[in-house]
């Protein structure tokens, strides 16, 4: 069976590695790719998208969107991700973008969609949020909604908040409130899935593809977790798609999901209760486990099928 998604992202190393999986994998079929600045601006973060499709060979279509949050300032992620969002790893030119914004093309597919279509969210939620708030009714065509976002425990960005959430906190809200069923791949989640120089060794040894080289290059140039005791650098985003391609990877657990949208040094926080203390009813699905073995190998075996 095929999962027909929509894949939102702010290119953005470990967005790259996530576009080749999403685009390697025949369980899924990506309508378009949406794109907000998130890591870096739009301005790097929409070049690299179309680089990184036309480097697979594909004909996604891919969107320009929103290039700040909802509210407050846009804040960029150069230290982990470069000046360039890939590391200053230097791919081919892809092709144009679609003319249509991001939102209006997020919201024509789930209107027009024969099937329910997944959102997958691996950047800051601007694109789906604005989407879910001004067509709220669309979310009826909304199969699941996946994303790499959040925390239970510490953030990266702030003590509290992980680097997409604090992005923009109030789109988060907005998506997570849509009533569709909703997956998250916390910071807890992606430190599981640590790609360190020897999982790159091995993927390097296992062809010559130009995808293979590339995501192996982007993901050598990530500076080694000291959140991780610097072992390696937490693969975060292909964590949301690899739940969709097999969810066998994963453990699960039924949370509520409030965010902190205050002004304080909160913000931007998941507030997860993964033990009923609040006895709110569930709002979402947390990743809480995940067979980093199989994850990486699964990523190693569909970055070979690409060109
Ligand atoms: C998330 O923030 C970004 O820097 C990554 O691309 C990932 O989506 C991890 O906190
Ligand atoms: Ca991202």
């Amino acid at each position: 069976m095929h999962t027909p998604i929509i894949l939102d992202c702010d290119p953005g190393t470990d967005d790259a590695l996530a576009i080749f999986l999403a685009l390697a994998s025949p369980e899924l079929d990506v309508l378009a790719i949406t794109v907000a600045g998130g890591n870096v601006g739009l301005e790097h973060t929409l070049p690299n998208a179309l680089a990184l499709t036309a480097l697979a060979g594909s004909d996604v279509p891919v969107y320009g969107g929103a290039d700040h949050p909802l509210l407050g300032a846009f804040v960029s992620e150069t230290r982990v991700h470069g000046e360039d969002g890939l590391g200053g790893v230097v791919l081919p030119p892809g092709g144009k973008a679609q003319p249509e914004h991001a939102v209006d093309a997020i919201r024509r597919i789930l209107r027009t969609s024969p099937e329910p279509v997944t959102l997958v969210g691996i950047g800051p939620a601007t694109n789906l949020g604005l989407a879910l708030t001004t067509e709220p009714a669309l979310a009826a065509n909304v199969r699941e909604i996946v994303l790499m976002t959040g925390a239970w425990g510490e953030g990266n960005m702030t003590p509290a908040a992980e680097f997409n959430a604090i992005s923009d906190p109030e789109a988060l809200a907005i998506v997570l409130a849509c009533g569709r069923p909703v997956v998250l791949a916390t910071l807890e989640t992606t430190a599981q899935a640590l790609c360190t120089p020897a999982i790159l060794a091995g993927w390097r040894a296992l062809g010559a593809g130009q995808c293979l080289k590339a995501a192996c290059d982007i993901q050598g140039t990530v500076p080694l977790n000291r959140r991780l005791a610097h072992a390696g650098a937490a693969l975060h985003d292909p964590c949301a798609i690899a739940w969709i391609v097999d969810p066998c990877l994963f453990t699960t657990r039924d949370v509520s999901v409030v965010m902190d949208l205050g002004p304080g040094p909160s913000r931007g926080r998941t507030v997860i209760d993964r033990w009923g203390r609040t006895g709110a009813p569930a709002n979402a699905k947390i990743l809480e486990t995940l067979d980093a073995t199989g994850f990486f190998a699964l990523l190693g075996e569909r970055f070979s099928r690409l060109p």
